[in-house]
């Protein structure tokens, strides 16, 4: 089961990041249900873990994230080329984000070792799409900032037309 943990964009993020993904000359635009910001990314892990990372989580508690995005830049390597917004939520999401691994590393998952650099995917490019144009028709953009007010575990499932995430459970964040 392949399981990653992220912060949640409320409607409004939303519906402002797919007037931006329009503008986009190309790519696959990640679709509007599937925008969020990942916090930890967990890859493959057996089902019988799940119920100790849901304990783990639900012991959460992380102010709401007030969430600027911006600054539209490359993401990705070998895995593929996304075209991305920088996410900056100020020390809140820095600390929601080691809060949410340190749960994660309580069940014994390992979770990846790579910087955590906060980041909302808009469109995914293939192999040799050249992503200069993209980046240049959203260049300047900036949205927000937006409430974010709650994380959700999900499972990525791979389908025949496409992935998807399967919410399997949320938690919430509160202002103070
Ligand atoms: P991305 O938006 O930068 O691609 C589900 O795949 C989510 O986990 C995506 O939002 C993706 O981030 C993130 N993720 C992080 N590391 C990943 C990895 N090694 N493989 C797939 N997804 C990863």
């Amino acid at each position: 089961m392949r399981l990653f943990i992220a912060l949640d964009l409320p409607v409004t993020a939303r519906d402002a990041l797919e007037e931006l993904q329009r503008k986009l000359p190309g790519g696959r635009p990640v679709d509007w249900e599937n925008l969020h910001l990942t916090l930890s990314f967990l890859g493959d892990q057996p089902e019988d873990t799940l119920e100790a990372l849901h304990d783990n989580m639900t012991t959460l508690r992380n102010p709401a994230i007030s969430l600027t995005l911006s600054n539209p830049s490359l993401f990705g390597g070998k895995l593929g080329q996304a075209v991305a917004l920088d996410a900056d939520g100020g020390p809140d999401l820095v600390q929601l984000h080691d809060k949410t691994r340190t749960r994660v590393h309580g069940t014994g998952m390992a979770t990846e070792r790579r910087r955590f650099r906060p980041h909302v995917t808009l469109a995914r490019l293939s192999g040799r799409a050249d992503p200069g144009p993209l980046l240049q028709t959203i260049t300047g953009a900036r949205l927000g900032p937006y409430l974010c007010q709650s994380v959700t575990l999900y499972a990525s499932i791979l389908s025949e037309s496409g992935v998807i995430y399967d919410p399997l459970a949320s938690y919430p964040l509160t202002l103070i």
